[in-house]
């Protein structure tokens, strides 16, 4: 497994299991066994999956010892501000059974459809992010789902800025504005739906590539997502993917190849908007 170094120097694997619908505890733990032989260490889970308990239970079950895996985590949004955010935390760490998390995640900022106090929201539920951090309950925090502007203005309160910003991300959308941002704020990216939420895989240039290198157009977007720098948490339930999904270290994309990726269009994803979501729950 390749590693990237985080702006605090701490380092997070490049690709990890994404486990968002991956709710059932026997395929959980099956996965999650074959994940970690296959070399997987970054399992992205989140308090909205309701999977936390599963997941526990699948390293449990897999002899699979704490210190060598990488767990992240998400605060839903019904857990804002300082006081919340720090409950939340503690709810999900007994449930994982752990008593720290590797990465903790704002999982969509306040919309500023549904709060015009938006801004303070969000700097009062960082502020309790970096509690946590300043703690040593969580090794490292970031946020989802931030774009530019929500950046800008945690950065007015912030004492510690995110390491992470997890947005969606994948070939027909691209976020190079928020790349290149964040490569200047030494913030890392981190792809959701890396695959565009498998709407992707039938396009023909991604289809046109893995023919020619032999490999699957999942790989291919994996590897586009590689050499941009991004990490990938791409989730899959079968196991003969879930192996190929992480053999993406041993092929190349050209310039030309990278570039015809670069310029295919939208073709599907979740493509929800941060300021346009009303609250999920
Ligand atoms: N922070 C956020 O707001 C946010 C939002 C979305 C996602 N996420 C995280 O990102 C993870 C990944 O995103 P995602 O679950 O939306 O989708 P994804 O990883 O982009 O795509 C998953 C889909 O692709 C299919 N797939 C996976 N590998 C494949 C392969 N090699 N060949 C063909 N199909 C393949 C899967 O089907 P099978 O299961 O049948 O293989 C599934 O339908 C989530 O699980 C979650 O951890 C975070």
């Amino acid at each position: 497994m390749k590693y990237k170094e985080l702006s605090n120097g701490n380092s997070i694997p490049y690709i990890g299991l994404g486990t968002w619908k991956l709710t059932d505890r026997q395929l959980l733990s099956e996965l999650i066994g074959a994940a970690y032989e296959k070399g997987y260490r970054l399992i992205d889970t989140a308090a909205a999956y309701s999977n936390e308990i599963a997941i526990s239970k699948a390293i449990s079950e897999n002899g699979i010892n704490r210190e060598d895996l990488f767990i992240s985590d998400k605060v839903w949004n019904t857990s804002r501000g300082y006081e919340a955010v720090r409950k939340a935390c503690q709810t999900s760490l007994k449930k994982l059974k752990t008593d720290y998390l590797d990465m903790y995640l704002i999982h969509w900022p306040a919309s500023m459809k549904l709060y015009p106090n938006w801004r303070e929201i969000n700097a009062d539920t960082w502020r309790g992010m970096e509690s946590l951090y300043e703690d040593g309950i969580v090794r490292n925090i970031g946020v989802c789902n931030f774009k530019i502007h929500h950046l800008e203005e945690l950065k007015k309160s912030a004492n510690i800025m995110p390491v992470i910003d997890q947005v969606e991300l994948h070939p027909g959308m691209n976020q190079n504005e928020l790349i290149e941002y964040c490569s200047r704020e030494k913030i890392a990216i981190e792809a959701s739906s890396p695959l565009g939420n498998g709407q992707i895989l039938e396009n023909d240039v991604l289809r046109k590539i893995s023919e020619a290198k032999a490999v699957s157009p999942a790989q291919v977007a994996l590897r586009w997502e590689y050499q941009k720098d991004v990490i990938t948490i791409p989730k899959t339930s079968d196991i003969s993917r879930l192996c190929s999904n992480i053999d993406i270290f041993d092929f190349e994309l050209s310039d030309d190849e990278m570039r015809m990726i670069d310029s295919i269009p939208y073709c599907g994803g979740i493509g929800l908007d941060p300021d346009e979501v009303t609250e999920f729950g």
